[in-house]
């Protein structure tokens, strides 16, 4: 047993091991070429489309529309739905009228149904259709023959749907030639006992439909006796141009050793979108790449199907560990958002009619009067579900946001430690390794609020275990850091060891809560722990079960003080296709693996993260941290870039990996401080902790070979300016935690790009290396090695920025050379903002609960300001479920600062108070009075440097939750 366990060990090891001497293995990953899905579909080619919708189908209810469109080579009839949302968006589902079985259609990432609008027939002739489209005033114009749709606000077209004809539904069919016959029959027989697994019911006798001898027809699903009546002989034409391709790797697909056995055949589905007046799109996270995507014409699409790609090479359109797709094109006039809901593997093509030009080139057209409008066209392809978009019609970056965030949720509010700094390591070895690190911190005064365990930790990979030799006391260990207001996250990955002495294994595989393989036994796959079966997070019960293992009398010594950590949930599967799952392996309901694929880590994340919420009934909010992802996951905790290096381009690249999760709804996000492989020098180390210091997860953390790398083994010098680093984040946790709560309330980045609050400055829509955290800070951290200066871009005519180091003011907008030491981290705050502060350093976040505030006001060349503050007890549901907490406003005017409420809903006592407020640019005054309601004014003592036009005043002494102004006289 233990020997087999050592062998198991090892042999995981030498995998990373041997592959640790590379760079990523390209030839392990599929390209659009290899993916026949993909490849299919791309060989379609613009303005051949056999589809044309039949006008005369129309249907039209008060919210919605549908229409059949029909393929007119093969006949095949497919059912359009068009529905009006609230909040200008437009939903479009385009589906098989009678698919042989259901088609998966992507459950639980919606918050609920979109609430719909009227929609009305304002236009008809014999080829078209118009509709209004609720009162959002945009008009859709549907065309019959080719089919496409173009929307219009006014007499503007803002996007037209299908106008390439690229439409592309490939429908269920049954497989035709003699030797497929009998594998269709073995697989319409094991399709019988998949479904008896599932529904433990006896399949129904469903006879053939069309009488096309030889065919076997699919047993029908479950409330699919409907469809089946409706079915056409769809199966007995091909399906566009390509016959011969299309047959490639149609039922059957084989990559490297690994065979797919597609007992579905062909299922893809595509479509393109052109956005006329667009140059700049964004957003399909995740890829190493810059902000700003670029076209893919002579490459390959971007990727969404979630992997674990080991030593990701940058700027390339491979897939990564997540997957959001949601896209975003932006101009001076609009932004938009095309959210393409399919949990499938996902390619995602660009093209522009401006992408080869040189600005000389558009500056040309320009001069002459022509050249075409600009335009970029997007196309998606997914291999398996339906279609199911969404337009998100903004027109402000702002409505892109709260549309998208309406649908799929907000970012959680994190308790405040999760937004402070987190030491991790593979692995802290022991419990005293452990207190050293958490003293190490204490020694050296750097603030620290959470110790990481990685895999390590457990017996034998076993999670939600505890090495006995290692970790012999956890409850001992958790209990130290909790004296010290400290946190512990522990690891739980979804890979379970199979091993019959090991409860969680037998538990999950009793209840029948594996993911099965395509013949219906367990999967199993290989991953840290050597054999590990994979439970179906897909299951609403084996979610439930999962949670309920999170209770203090599950996990073994657990304590209120230990969160959660989700890795390898892609699923990461070292023996599998693509390191991952097989994509026919079956989950519950019978669906295939390929179908849901992308889901996979969002369940995991959103089942640990109910079980952190059920351990305290529902009273504490949960901290996980996961590596994959799918659109919604900001509902469930935070993830990171995974796997990065201790390299210069891995730094630069963190700002815009965590600016396009945050532009698609995941704010939470953070890349490890000091790169995961390699071993960063002290230089790169330090400038990494400066530039996590300003991403919203701030984790150190590094692979199991690297040299040790706390913030003290690197001399005073670099110490000492970690130590600052670091400082700076929790000065400013309480403007995290309100820039937070607004991204919880109303769905807006926390990090953002520049662009997004100058939605009418182009310089901005390129830009990132410098961003934003909510609406008042400017960062452009050094992200170059020896770097002696920066150039950072003021943006807003009109506007002043000031240093928050120096306080010297900035005119923008401008281009400022500002030249760097290794202690800098450029960063502005807005004029016209206020930013609170607590400024006396502590232990940890916790320790600064009763700490005071510093108010920083940075005025607007009007002389005027305005800022909030959110606070509330820091960890618990409490702010919702009970109205317990404070939104203060502050705003400057008149030589006038007021605080008031900003929500009177709100009810908290809070025993901090303001120590200090900082007025920059302001001049001296002769006296400054504080008043508050009921009382007589108060002189306040103050002090006033006039080269940086500095006010301090000291000490006003009033509660933080109190009524008062202020004013300079
Ligand atoms: C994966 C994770 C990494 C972790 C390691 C061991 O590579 O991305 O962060 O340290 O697994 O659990």
């Amino acid at each position: 047993m233990a020997s087999e366990r050592l062998g198991m060990a090892a042999l995981a090891w030498m995998a990373l091991c041997l592959a640790a001497a590379f760079a990523v293995d390209r030839s392990n990953f599929k390209t659009c070429e290899q993916s026949s899905f993909c490849k299919r579909q791309r060989s379609v080619k613009p303005g051949s489309s056999p589809y044309r919708a039949l006008l005369e189908s129309l249907q039209l209810s008060q919210d919605s529309m549908k229409l059949q469109l029909v393929n007119e080579v093969n006949k095949v009839p497919l059912l359009l739905e068009l529905y009006g949302l609230q909040g200008n968006m437009t939903r479009i589902k385009i589906n098989e009228l009678s698919p042989l079985r259901p088609r998966y259609e992507v459950p639980d990432v919606l918050v609920h149904d979109p609430p719909t609008t009227w929609l009305a027939v304002t236009g008809r002739d014999e080829n078209s259709v118009e509709l209004s489209l609720g009162d959002s005033g945009h008009k859709l114009i549907l065309t019959g023959k080719p089919f496409r749709m173009d929307l219009l606000q006014g007499r503007e077209l803002v996007l037209s749907v299908n106008p390439r004809g690229l439409l592309h539904f490939e429908h269920l069919r049954h497989r035709k030639d003699s030797f497929s016959d009998k594998v269709s029959s073995s697989v319409g027989s094991l399709w019988d006992k998949i479904k008896s697994l599932f529904y433990r019911e006896e399949p129904k006798e469903s006879a053939p439909e069309d009488g096309a001898a030889g065919e076997e027809t699919e047993p029908a699903l479950p409330g699919d006796q409907e469809s089946s009546e409706k079915s056409t002989k769809s199966e007995e034409v091909s399906d566009g141009p390509n016959r011969a391709e299309e047959e490639l790797g149609s039922w059957e697909e084989t990559f490297k050793t690994h065979t797919d056995s597609k007992p579905n055949g062909p299922t893809s589905v595509g479509l393109d979108f052109s956005l006329p007046g667009f140059e700049h799109v964004y957003g399909i996270p995740e890829h190493a790449d810059n902000l700003r995507l670029r076209t893919t014409e002579g490459g390959d699409p971007y990727r969404l199907y979630n992997l674990d790609v080991f030593q990701y090479e940058l700027y390339n359109p491979m897939a990564l560990y997540g997957s959001v797709p949601l896209l975003l094109a932006h101009n001076t006039q609009r932004t938009l958002g095309i959210f393409w809901l399919n949990a499938a593997e996902t390619w995602v093509d660009i093209s522009s009619n401006t992408a080869g030009k040189t600005l000389f080139g558009k500056m040309l057209d320009y001069m002459q009067g022509g050249g075409e409008t600009p335009q970029t066209d997007v196309r998606w392809m997914s291999e398996s579900g339906i279609i199911d978009v969404f337009l998100l019609l903004g027109p402000a970056p702002t409505d892109v946001f709260r549309q998208y965030t309406a649908l799929t949720g907000t970012q959680a509010l994190p308790p405040l430690f999760a937004m402070a700094y987190h030491q991790s390591r593979w692995n802290y070895n022991d419990e005293e390794d452990v207190a050293a690190v958490d003293d190490g911190f204490d020694t050296h005064d750097i603030p620290c609020d959470v110790i990481w365990l990685d895999i390590e930790h457990t017996d034998g990979k076993r999670y939600f275990t505890w090495d006995p030799n290692k970790f012999p006391q956890p409850r001992n260990m958790l209990g130290r850091l909790a004296a010290k207001r400290r946190k512990m996250v522990s690891i739980v990955d979804p890979h379970i060891k199979v091993d019959s002495g090991y409860r969680v294994h037998n538990e999950i595989r009793s209840r029948g809560f594996y993911v099965k393989t395509k013949d219906g036994s367990d999967y199993e796959g290989w991953c840290w722990p050597g054999s590990s079966g994979y439970p179906d997070f897909t299951n609403p019960e084996m979610r439930a079960w999962w949670a309920s293992m999170f209770s203090y009398d599950q996990y073994e010594a657990s304590m209120e003080n230990l969160y959660v950590w989700n890795d390898m949930n892609e699923p990461s599967v070292f023996n599998g296709p693509e390191v991952t799952m097989y994509k026919d392996a079956l989950h519950e309901g019978g669906w295939e693996h390929r179908d849901l694929h992308n889901l996979y880590g969002f369940y995991v994340q959103m089942a640990t993260a109910q079980g952190l919420e059920q351990r305290s009934g529902g009273l504490e909010r949960p901290f996980v941290l996961s590596r994959a992802f799918f659109a919604g996951s900001q509902r469930y905790g935070a993830v990171w870039t995974g796997d990065n290096a201790a390299e210069w381009d891995h730094l630069k690249i963190s700002i815009p990996m965590c600016l396009s999760l945050a532009l698609a709804g995941i704010s939470f996000c953070g890349a490890d401080v000091g790169g995961f492989f390699k071993s960063p020098d002290a230089e790169l180390l330090v400038r990494w902790y400066q530039v996590g210091a300003y991403q919203p997860f701030y984790r150190a953390h590094a692979h199991l070979d690297t040299v040790r790398r706390e913030p003290w083994l690197f001399g005073e010098e670099n110490k000492a300016l970690i130590r600052a680093a670091v400082r700076q984040r929790y000065a400013l946790l309480p403007y995290w935690y309100t820039t937070f709560y607004h991204s919880y309330r109303s769905g807006q980045p926390v990090m953002r790009p520049l662009w997004v609050e100058y939605p009418d400055d182009v310089t901005t829509f390129s830009i990132d290396d410098q961003f934003l955290i909510g609406n008042a800070l400017l960062v452009h951290p050094v992200t170059e090695q020896g770097a002696h200066g920066v150039q950072v871009y003021l943006p807003g005519k009109g506007e002043v920025w000031y240093d928050v180091h120096s306080h010297q003011k900035h005119h923008a907008p401008q281009t400022l050379y500002v030249p760097v030491i290794m202690s800098s981290i450029p960063a502005y705050q807005r004029g016209g903002s206020i930013v609170p502060r607590k400024e006396r350093v502590r232990r940890s976040s916790d320790c600064m609960y009763r700490d005071p505030y510093t108010l920083y006001v940075a005025l607007s060349p009007q002389g005027t300001a305005e800022g909030d503050l959110f606070i509330d007890d820091g960890h618990t549901y409490n702010f919702e479920s009970k109205a317990q907490y404070l939104h203060r406003h502050f705003s400057f005017a008149s030589n006038t600062l007021t605080a008031r409420s900003a929500d009177s809903k709100g009810v908290f006592e809070s025993p901090a108070w303001i120590e200090r407020v900082v007025i920059l640019g302001a001049g001296k005054p002769a006296a400054v009075f504080l008043r508050q309601p009921g009382m007589a004014d108060t002189r306040l003592d103050f002090q006033h440097e006039p080269e940086t036009s500095v006010l301090t005043l000291r000490k006003p002494g009033i509660n933080i939750g109190a009524d008062w102004s202020i004013s300079l006289r």
